[in-house]
């Protein structure tokens, strides 16, 4: 049994997957061919969004999203605890500092409470510029993003939203992709939309902030291209190749697979709701489970669960289990007194199972009847 099974994915989208590589070999456009116009085109439509720019991975989205907004010295972003260092690791690159904030007990996401408190405590400290709001929609289920607009406007901070284990949800009607004033995503072959190898995106509706994050994709180019460099950019691009992958796995995603991602989850939810806490998604939303994660009463259970996991070569994994204030990179970061004990408490418990939409009912058995029997 695979942890996410891409083989299967690939089986089921083989010939049109096969069809758009051969034809990108054969055009040889390998690089801003026109899979990548109509790819952006197609994404942007689909989290409803005006502006959608490919780049070459997630972490590279999120690095581009704080250099549109001059993130830099002197500057606080506030990030939730749990995390992939990605989302946190643009503040450090460019001299500003992450202040951490514990996160839900419930969705695990960033608690509004939490960061309205670290927000206050920057403030009252009066050494850092509260700028921007890092919102990850941890394991793909969105934030509670009401509460966090209204923060958000309270305090005039830049609203990003780390959507890259999220493509796919919503929140009340609306896609992942399409809060705060940027959005990224990540293409990573095991997200929910991966491609075979890295890419990216960042979504966007201002007309004049996508076309410097255009500008900034390639070095940073000026309006008689790539030679006319007019400020610091990098370069991070999508290749053809990944944007004629990525359009007809966008579509399996659209016609069936979010669905699909719905019912393992509902018998995952079913089976372990009395001996676990089994993920929470606020009402009206939609997780995209990117990843599966319980609970366990507690780290001994939980260990117990991955022991028996292992034995009978069930693939399990922890995702996250360290927080990222107590990361080695991060221990200089100030904490301003606040606890982090949701978030410490979920890494210690916390358990994720194999999850993707091409899950056989037998698998899925396996994996229930597995993990019930270690109790
Ligand atoms: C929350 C989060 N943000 C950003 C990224 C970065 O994406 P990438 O691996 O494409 O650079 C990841 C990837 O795992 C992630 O989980």
């Amino acid at each position: 049994m695979e942890f996410i099974d891409l083989k299967a994915q690939y089986a089921a989208l083989k010939e049109e997957i096969n069809a758009n590589v051969l034809a990108v070999m054969e055009s040889a456009r390998f690089i801003g061919g026109p899979e990548v116009k109509e790819l952006e085109e197609k994404l942007a439509a689909f989290v409803g969004r005006k502006h959608c720019v490919t780049c070459a991975n997630g972490t590279d989205a999120l690095q581009i999203a704080y250099m549109l907004y001059g993130i830099g010295e002197g500057d606080a972003v506030f990030c939730p605890d749990i995390t992939f260092i990605s989302s946190t690791e643009p503040s450090k690159m460019l001299g500003a500092t992450s202040v951490f904030c514990d996160i839900q007990p419930d969705t695990y996401c960033i608690c509004p409470e939490s960061l309205e408190r670290q927000i206050k405590a920057v403030l009252d400290e009066g050494k850092l510029t509260p700028k921007a709001v890092v919102a990850v929609d941890i394991l793909g289920n969105p934030c509670d993003y009401d509460a966090i607009n209204a923060i958000c406007e309270k305090y005039d901070l830049i609203l990003i939203e780390d959507a890259a284990q999220s493509f796919g949800a919503s929140y009340k009607g609306k896609k992942c992709c399409s809060f705060g004033q940027i959005a990224t995503t990540s293409f990573f072959p095991a997200k929910p939309l991966g491609c075979y190898g890295d890419g990216g995106a960042i979504f966007m509706d201002d007309d004049e902030l996508a076309a410097v994050c255009r500008s900034i994709c390639v070095h940073g180019k000026g309006p008689r291209g790539k030679y006319d460099n007019i400020r610091v950019g990098v370069n991070s691009r999508l290749d053809t190749m990944q944007a004629a992958i990525l359009l007809p796995k966008l579509k399996a995603m659209i016609d069936h697979e979010i669905d699909d991602r719905q019912k393992v989850a509902d018998a995952y939810n079913a089976a372990f709701e009395k001996d676990f806490t089994t993920p929470y998604v606020i009402p009206g939303c939609q997780s995209i489970y990117a990843q599966y994660a319980i609970l366990a009463k507690d780290t001994a259970t939980r260990d117990k669960v991955i022991a028996h996991l292992t034995e009978k070569k069930i693939p399990n994994m922890i995702y996250y289990p360290t927080p990222q204030h107590a990361l080695p990179v991060f221990v200089d970061e100030p904490a301003y007194g606040e606890k982090f004990t949701n978030a410490d408490d979920y890494c210690a418990r916390t358990l994720s199972l194999p999850m993707h939409p091409y899950m056989s009912a037998e698998d899925q058995k396996t994996v229930i009847d597995a993990v019930l029997e270690a109790l």
